[in-house]
């Protein structure tokens, strides 16, 4: 016995799509069978109070897909050719093989992944661009512009490094603002830093050697590298930055975030930039400059990026936009020496074919727009000013916490006293719809203080739910 309901206020689905999904979905399930008739047109149009020719046109799509066959004098019924694609109850319905399982690939709960669904849950995440305040009305604009052109533009798909407006708008526009002069031939489009990062650790993996890293720090990057073999070199950072141990002062790599080394934000200082240009000049070896939020300083303007102090080409400087605009833009770039991004564009085309162009073309027109600009200006004192007032709650309601005062970036990293931990704060956090973030995933696992760590991330909140979240955990 044929059921048919339609969905018919809410639904944007026409109603003969609704027809045939629901009785193909029947067929698929077993639940009509083979040789099984369905009612006549005109009988199931006055049941459903519908025109019959919609139902016609849904009983022609099922015999056009081969779900039905219509014969004169017999009417539309189920083809045989659905028992094949019944699915019989003895198979469980996982739709994946037996030996794929999801363990092998069990990442670490990350942020999203615990972001609870709450409603109400005022969620301090590290990393995270304000979404309230994008120029919404500029980014609207330059994708229409885009559009317009569309019939010509989108057919400029070719095997490259970047779509030639993008990669002259951040040569032009982005690239002067860190100090780095530089051509488009010297700079690839990428998915974003961690995609920038994968990207460099495929192209060096056949050379092998190892990286060194700071930690605590992002330890995603360097992760990319010593999957494809590279091995890895943890190192302390200190007050002034990354502190290179005898063993990793020879590496053949260096990741590093030297305007705000992640988390704790700490700046390299002028005299380990130097020195780490020098040990790169003096075993050969590479530094990979991770640039990730350079755009929001608050006291100082940021001291040149280490790629514009590097005349020996040793640098390799990875930008993004996740910060600036917003995280799920995935868009970042590699800026390095032309032949190592001539080596991308090939490593990439064969592997995925590079960035969409509709993202190309619009952040193009965005950046030549001077949206991202003002954006970036309003943005910076408005993060400050959150900065500013989660300081002030800090230092009233939590008097033991040991932090220091960003000079940047959206991120507060707090250190809790020895008798602390960070689990516990976490959880009380939560039974008052705050969130907060332990700081392990960006530590050394096997040590004990890495319990002691929390990270509080201000890009994401408005002001008001700062004031609303130090309410409720008063
Ligand atoms: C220090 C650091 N580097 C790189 C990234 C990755 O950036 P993207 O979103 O461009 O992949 C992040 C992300 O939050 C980060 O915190």
């Amino acid at each position: 016995m044929l059921h048919i309901e339609l969905q018919r206020y809410r639904s944007h689905r026409p109603y003969y799509l609704q027809i045939l999904e629901q009785v193909r979905s029947g067929i698929l399930s077993g639940e009509f069978p083979a040789g099984m008739r369905l009612p006549p047109s005109r009988q199931l149009a006055i049941e459903l109070g519908i025109a019959r020719r919609t139902v016609v046109i849904a009983y022609e799509e099922l015999c056009a897909q081969g779900y039905c066959v219509s014969r004169v004098g017999h009417g539309t019924v189920i083809a045989p050719i659905t028992k094949v694609n019944t699915i019989s109850s003895h198979h469980p319905r996982t739709g994946m093989p037996q030996w794929f399982t999801v363990e092998a690939f069990a990442s670490p709960e990350t942020i999203s992944s615990i972001t609870l669904n709450r409603k109400s849950l005022i969620c301090f995440a590290p990393s995270l661009a304000q979404t309230e305040r994008l120029p919404i009305k500029a980014m609207r604009q330059a994708f229409q512009s885009v559009m317009q052109t569309a019939s010509t533009s989108f057919q400029d798909y070719k095997r490259n490094n970047g779509h030639p407006s993008l990669l002259k708008a951040i040569c032009q526009a982005v690239l002067p603002d860190r100090g780095i002069q530089a051509t488009p031939d010297q700079v690839i489009i990428t998915n974003g830093s961690l995609h920038s990062s994968f990207l460099l650790a495929k192209l060096f993996a056949p050379y092998g050697g190892s990286i060194s890293y700071g930690i605590p720090g992002y330890l995603a990057i360097p992760a990319n590298f010593t999957e494809q073999g590279i091995l890895g070199l943890p190192c302390s950072v200190d007050t002034e930055g990354v502190c290179l141990t005898d063993e990793a002062r020879s590496a053949r790599f260096h990741y590093v975030m030297p305007e705000h080394h992640f988390p704790q934000g700490v700046t390299l200082s002028p005299e380990r930039r130097a020195s780490l240009l020098e040990l790169a000049n003096h075993h050969d070896a590479l530094i990979v400059e991770d640039d990730y939020d350079s755009e929001f300083y608050f006291d100082r303007h940021p001291l040149p990026a280490l790629k514009a102090t590097d005349p020996s080409e040793r640098v390799i400087y990875m930008g993004t936009f996740s910060k600036v605009l917003f995280n799920g833009l995935r868009v970042g770039y590699i800026v390095a020496h032309p032949t190592m991004i001539q080596q991308l564009v090939d490593l990439r085309w064969q592997q995925e074919g590079g960035t969409s162009l509709v993202l190309q073309l619009w952040l193009a027109e965005l950046l030549n727009s001077g949206a991202v600009e003002r954006h970036l200006r309003r943005i910076r004192v408005h993060h400050r000013k959150k900065c500013n007032l989660i300081a002030d709650y800090l230092r009233r309601d939590f008097p033991d916490w040991r932090w220091q005062m960003p000079s940047g970036g959206l991120q507060f990293w707090i250190e809790l006293p020895l008798q602390h931990n960070a689990q516990q704060v976490i959880q009380q956090w939560l039974e008052r719809d705050v969130q907060i973030f332990s700081g392990l995933d960006y530590c050394d696992r096997q040590s004990k203080e890495s319990e002691n760590y929390l990270i509080l991330g201000f890009g994401g909140v408005t002001e008001e739910q700062i004031d609303q979240a130090f309410t409720q955990l008063r």
